[in-house]
């Protein structure tokens, strides 16, 4: 039956379409602007950008490539200016260089790549007469971190024999973040970067466990190892052992040197969220994007402190250090079955259950203690899927990014796709992951015991199956499927200041764009979704942050399309036709001032 009434407070706009529009489509009583693209420059003495006379230097003082999470935090003192940072996921070379010949990379484009990856925090204000959202050049928190800068690897693994390489015995000092994907921002005011597709970078190894993490036998794609040999795992073997972390980035203190926390495990962390305890202790989320692949949370030890002293600031930034991580296994309370789109349902008339998170390793100021029988504390740290694999964590369809909705506790798992599950000997279908060849990706809503992030179980529901609501097999938490947007393939997440969940996409099945969608958690319109925005040709919708009065989204790899080059660009997006595609961080507002949806 229709549902009468409005829609849930902060979902009250008219949807966008699905559509294949080369921009980025608000719906009506809404605009927008650019508010930085990839080669603004933001630190003192950057160049304009100039893509025909690109060098490493000028990209190291301008905004990086592939823009992904967002973080916005307030700038104390200065009214109408908040710290925007920003992950810069990856490099697309032939989308950058014009004539990039994939074969023979030059040191200067490889150089140039490496100074665009990374984090960039900019500070940004408000026009209060027109809305717009812009970039201040030059501000004295504006900063880059890139591939090339230094970081402290912290917790239990530091100096660990799997990390000490030639250029550190250490083992606590490395070069560089790489494919910073999610993240998330913290109560005491930093952020948090998830390494993710870290395999990418690094050539020729023949070892299992790097094979685990999908680290190739041959070259890499961009052919680094040619002119870094930490890049190539027969030459420098425990490199990539120090990629695959949590990074967390200090935006108040340019000077801070950003820290990599091996408690939080080593695997393609798509970001981290923290929800505390109540007596303060920060509890970490985190999945595992790979398809069958798992979610993690790790609960701290330490108490978070209030207050914005240095010695306090360095306190909060050692919580992560110490504390257990664990990873989950989900049951499901009835015989599984799949969705399968006949509308069949479990015997109990739903997919829910129940689940463990299991211990794998503690981190303390004494040392360390592993869960897991035949590894060392050092090694489930180090090669954690390892460790998921031997306590039997539950295989799932690409954890992506995971949120606890701080209106209610409710923790949110985005569950991007998996076209595999199902298919010859792998996993089938079960009650968490309950559709075989799942193109379009599900979502689940996990309870925590008592509401208590670190209660080791939980109870589980399926909140959202996606796909096209005609589709038989797809769900909306109950809500009418004819009064829903279509959606696929769900990545990114975050919550509005009502508690409803906003979600991004990647890599939408269904024929049209990428995009941001808004969704009701509670009352009678849980399950309505509607479609927010959509984003150009080739793009993915990424980091978005929902405030009163401001949506933000990153827009990611622009034009990013099979065959697509500089020569032959396949979008005009954001600076029109014979310009270079760029990605960008995008401002919508309602026209009006008004708050977001109401
Ligand atoms: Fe970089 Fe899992 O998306
Ligand atoms: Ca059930
Ligand atoms: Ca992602
Ligand atoms: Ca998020």
């Amino acid at each position: 039956a229709a549902k009468q009434g409005k829609a849930a407070r902060g979902l009250r706009f008219a949807p966008v379409a699905p559509n294949t529009t080369d921009a980025v489509v608000v719906p009506d009583g809404y605009q927008q602007n650019v508010v930085i693209r990839w080669g603004d420059p933001i630190l003192r003495g950057a160049p304009a950008f100039d893509p025909e006379h690109q060098t490493a230097k000028a990209q190291a003082g301008q905004f990086g490539y592939n823009n992904d999470f967002l973080a916005l935090l307030p700038v104390p003192g200065e009214r109408g200016r908040q710290i925007l940072v920003a992950n810069h996921e990856y490099t697309d070379e032939v989308l950058m260089f014009r004539g990039y010949d994939p074969a023979n990379p030059t040191r200067e484009q490889v150089e140039i790549a490496w100074a665009a990856h990374g984090l960039a925090a900019v500070v940004v204000e408000e026009d209060k007469r027109t809305g717009k959202l812009t970039a201040v050049p030059r501000h004295h928190l504006n900063r880059r971190v890139t591939a090339t800068t230094e970081f402290r690897i912290t917790g239990p693994a530091a100096g660990s024999d799997l990390l000490k390489t030639s250029a550190d015995p250490t083992g606590t000092k490395v070069l560089g973040t790489l494919n910073n994907c999610a993240g998330g921002t913290t109560p005491w005011g930093t952020t948090l970067h998830g390494e993710e597709n870290f395999n990418q970078y690094f050539a020729n190894s023949s070892r299992a466990t790097d094979k685990r993490y999908g680290i190739g036998t041959g070259a890499s794609e961009r052919k680094w190892e040619r002119f870094d040999k930490r890049f190539d795992v027969a030459q420098e073997p425990n490199e990539a052992h120090r990629f695959g972390y949590i990074v967390e980035f200090d935006p108040y203190d340019p000077t801070s040197t950003p820290r990599k926390h091996t408690a939080l495990g080593r695997f393609k962390h798509e970001g981290a969220t923290i929800r505390l305890t109540a007596d303060g202790r920060p509890v970490a989320y985190s999945g595992d994007d790979e398809r069958f692949d798992y979610l993690y949370k790790f609960v701290g030890s330490k108490r978070m402190k209030q207050g914005t002293s240095r010695a306090v600031r360095e306190h909060n930034l050692s919580l992560l250090d110490e504390g257990t991580l664990y990873v989950a296994k989900f049951t499901g309370n009835s015989p599984a079955i799949e969705i399968d789109g006949t509308g069949k349902l479990p015997s109990d008339g739903e997919f829910d259950g129940s689940g463990e998170w299991i211990p794998l390793a503690t981190a303390t100021a004494d040392g360390a203690v592993s869960h897991v029988d035949g590894m060392t504390a050092e090694e489930v740290f180090v090669f954690t899927r390892l460790a998921g694999d031997k306590v039997g964590a539950t295989k799932m369809d690409r954890p992506e990014d995971v949120e606890p909705n701080p209106v209610s506790g409710k923790v949110y798992v985005a569950l991007t796709n998996n076209s595999n599950r199902g298919v010859g000997s792998n996993a089938k279908a079960d009650e968490a992951n309950p559709r075989n060849a799942n193109k379009h990706g599900h979502i689940l809503e996990l309870t925590e015991r008592w509401n208590r992030p670190e209660s080791t179980t939980f109870a589980w529901q399926l909140f959202l199956v996606a796909g096209d609501p005609n589709d038989p097999a797809t769900y909306f938490a109950g809500f009418p499927k004819d009064q829903v947007s279509p959606i696929s393939c769900p990545d990114n997440v975050a919550f509005d200041p009502h508690g409803n969940l906003w979600i991004s996409t990647d890599g939408n099945a269904l024929g049209s764009h990428d995009g941001l969608f808004g969704v009701a958690t509670k009352g009678e319109r849980r399950g309505e979704l509607k479609q927010f925005l959509t984003v150009p040709n080739g793009a993915e919708t990424c980091g978005p942050i929902v405030q009163d009065r401001r949506v933000l989204v990153a827009v990611q790899h622009p034009g990013e399309i099979d065959g697509a080059s500089v020569e032959n660009p396949k979008s005009a997006w954001p600076d029109g036709e014979g310009k270079i595609v760029r990605p960008s961080v995008v401002s919508v507002w309602a026209v009006d001032g008004s708050d977001i949806g109401v």
